[in-house]
C-alpha cells in the first residue's frame, strides 16, 4: 500500500532538526547524484544524518551520503540536503518528498533543487550546466503524483497553479550570475522518469519528441511540493552523459553520473552562491 505522510510524521521531522541546530535555514539546498561535495563550502555546519530523524527517507544509493547540513553559505542560513532518495528506491512519492514539506515547516522559503541528468537535447554534452526553465511531470501524468492523496489544507490548495514551477526573479539572477561568471548555462525543459533503468534509443526519440532537453529521476515531485506550500524553487541540471546519440549509443552507467558531477561542481557552486542575496 502506497505510504502517505502525515502532517504529524513531518512535524515531527522539523522539530528533531530545530532541536539539533543552532541555525534558522531559510534556503533550501538539495544535492544530486555525484553534487554532494557542495556541502562542504558551508560554514559552520550542523550534520543531521537523515536515518536520526524521524520519519525521515534514508537513501541506499552510492553518491548519496545521506545528511542534512545546515550553517552558512555567503551569509545565509542554509539547509543542504546532501543525498535524497528517489521513488525507484521502492518509497512512496509522498515518502520522496518529506524533507520539502519539512523545509517549509522550518521556515525555508526558497529551494534550490539540483540533479544529475542526461542530455536530450543535441546540443548539450556531459559537463554542462542546465537551468531547468519547465518541466515535464510524465510520472505525474501517469498517476504518481505527490499530492495524490488527502489535501492538507495548512500546506496549500487542493488543485494548485504549476504555471510557473521555477522563479523567473531567480532565472534571470542565474542567469546574470553565470554570463558575469563566463558559465555557459544552458536551459530547458526537465524530464521525470521513474528509472531506476536509463532510457532505450526508443524511450530517448520519444522524450525529445515530448519536448524535454533533459532526463533524470527526481527534481519534479519536489517542485510540485515545493509550489504547492508557496516555496520558490531554482532547478539546476548537471549533464552528466550525453543521450544524444540517435541509434543504439554509448552504455550509460552510475559511475559516469559520479564522474562528472567533478567537473559540474565548481560551475554549479558558483552558481548557487550568486543567487543567493547578501546578508
Ligand atoms: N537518464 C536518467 N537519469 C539520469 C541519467 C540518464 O541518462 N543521467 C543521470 N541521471
Amino acid at each position: 500500500m502506497e505510504h502517505l505522510v502525515t502532517r504529524s510524521e513531518i512535524d515531527a521531522a522539523a522539530h528533531y532538526v530545530r532541536e539539533h541546530t543552532h541555525h534558522h535555514p531559510e534556503f533550501g539546498l538539495v544535492l544530486g547524484s555525484g553534487l554532494a561535495t557542495l556541502a562542504e563550502a558551508v560554514e559552520d555546519p550542523d550534520f543531521i544524518p537523515f536515518h536520526e530523524i524521524p520519519h525521515f527517507p534514508v537513501s541506499s544509493v552510492q553518491g548519496h551520503s545521506g545528511r542534512l547540513v545546515i550553517g552558512k553559505l555567503e551569509g545565509r542560513s542554509v539547509l543542504v540536503m546532501q543525498g535524497r532518495v528517489h521513488f525507484y528506491e521502492g518509497y512512496s512519492m509522498s515518502q520522496v518528498t518529506l524533507p520539502i514539506r519539512m523545509m517549509h515547516v522550518l521556515g525555508i522559503h526558497t529551494l534550490i533543487l539540483t540533479n544529475a541528468a542526461g542530455g536530450i537535447n543535441r546540443a548539450f554534452k556531459a559537463g554542462d550546466v542546465m537551468l531547468i526553465t519547465d518541466h515535464l511531470n510524465l510520472i505525474g501524468m501517469a498517476g504518481q503524483n505527490p499530492l495524490r492523496g488527502p489535501n492538507d489544507e495548512t500546506f496549500g490548495p487542493r488543485f494548485p497553479d504549476m504555471s510557473q514551477p521555477y522563479d523567473g526573479g531567480l532565472r534571470d539572477l542565474a542567469l546574470q550570475v553565470a554570463t558575469h561568471n563566463r558559465i555557459d548555462l544552458k536551459q530547458g525543459v526537465y524530464i521525470c522518469l521513474a528509472g531506476p533503468s536509463f532510457e532505450s534509443p526508443a524511450d530517448v526519440r520519444f522524450l525529445r519528441a515530448i519536448g524535454a532537453d533533459a532526463v533524470g529521476m527526481s527534481t519534479v515531485p519536489e517542485t510540485v511540493v515545493a509550489r504547492h506550500a508557496g516555496m520558490r524553487v531554482l532547478g539546476l541540471s548537471g549533464i552528466s552523459n550525453s543521450l544524444a546519440g540517435e541509434e543504439a549509443g554509448p552504455e550509460t552507467t552510475h559511475e559516469e553520473v559520479l564522474e562528472a558531477g567533478r567537473i559540474l561542481v565548481p560551475k554549479m557552486m558558483t552558481i548557487i552562491r550568486g543567487v543567493l542575496p547578501p546578508a
